[in-house]
């Protein structure tokens, strides 16, 4: 991959601008492993999971077998996972549940998944990731939908801001404010849902900008975003579109286009952190 296709992170690793979101990639194991090796093929190198998924055997085991292949090296795969809510008080212990599901030696990233502020754990779970970081089984220490409030109390009880803040973001639900905060404090921000779930493919602008790029309206929103300096990571269980969306990082949308995108009206599609799970 070019160096212009990663993103640089305040932990001094480097991520790979677009991954698999693998959310909902809960079939047979054996299909998850075939995708995942396809997606290997076609280039991808960053497949993000969680414990949530249940399917973190599956995704290990597919990134083994390319690398015992000798299709990839492990040094060239950039793999994410996240400890859920009911763990944040063992995250550790869950760190080490997620590298023995994946099978691997080390993770790239390990993120507490949602702040979850009424449960009150999230800041002993995130100082947790950062002493399983400088024990050395993890590159980089990250959050997951984590908002300004709750990135203020991380960073003031332990002096060390995420690299990554993965957060709901596609065209029409960009995070102005969010992005600020994280540009503000070296921290990447991540989108999930970067295809707004399929829900906001229909919008003329994003029609319109993909029929003059030759594009499909799946690449042109996850070109807006990489466009921003955001890292997308779309999921699908379709090995047409798993090459579609890869495609994305060829489209070069001009500042009149980013503009146009930048202007699509669109809400939410999943939660509100604030408010989940309650
Ligand atoms: N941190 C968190 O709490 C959190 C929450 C949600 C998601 N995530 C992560 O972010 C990843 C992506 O988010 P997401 O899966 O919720 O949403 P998404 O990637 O925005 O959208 C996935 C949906 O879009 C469809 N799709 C994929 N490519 C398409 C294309 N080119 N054209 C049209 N439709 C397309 C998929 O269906 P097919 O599979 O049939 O193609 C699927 O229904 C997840 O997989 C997960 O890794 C994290």
């Amino acid at each position: 991959m070019a160096a212009a296709e990663f993103f640089e992170l305040n932990s001094g690793a480097s991520m790979p601008r677009l991954g698999l979101g693998t959310y909902k990639l809960d079939g047979p194991a054996s299909d998850t492993v075939a995708l995942i090796r396809r997606a290997i093929e076609l280039g991808y190198r960053h497949f993000d999971t969680a414990s949530l998924y249940g399917n973190e055997e599956a995704v290990g085991q597919a990134l083994i077998d390319a690398i015992r292949a000798g299709d990839v090296t492990r040094e060239e795969l950039f793999v994410t996972s996240k400890v859920w809510n009911d763990d944040q008080p063992r995250a550790a212990e869950a760190f080490g549940e997620s590298l023995k599901r994946l099978g691997l030696d080390y993770l790239d990233l390990f993120m507490v998944h949602w702040p979850w502020p009424q449960n009150g754990t999230f800041v002993d779970a995130y100082r947790a990731l950062i002493d399983v970081r400088d024990r050395g089984d993890l590159v980089s220490a990250g959050v997951a939908s984590f908002y300004e409030e709750t990135l203020d109390e991380i960073i003031d009880a332990t002096g060390t801001a995420p690299a990554v803040n993965q957060v709901e973001l596609h065209t029409g639900f960009t995070q102005p404010e969010l992005r600020e905060y994280h540009a503000k404090h070296s921290i990447l921000t991540e989108a999930w849902a970067p295809l707004g779930r399929g829900e906001i493919l229909n919008d003329p602008a994003i029609t319109e900008i993909a029929e003059a790029h030759d594009a499909t309206p799946g690449q042109i929103a996850l070109a807006h975003l990489l466009a921003h300096g955001i890292s997308v990571i779309p999921k699908t269980a379709n090995p047409e579109r798993l090459a579609e969306n890869y495609g994305a990082l060829s489209v070069a949308l001009s500042d009149h286009e980013v503009a146009r995108l930048g202007r699509v009206q669109g809400h939410r599609q999943s939660k509100d952190p604030r408010q989940f799970p309650g």
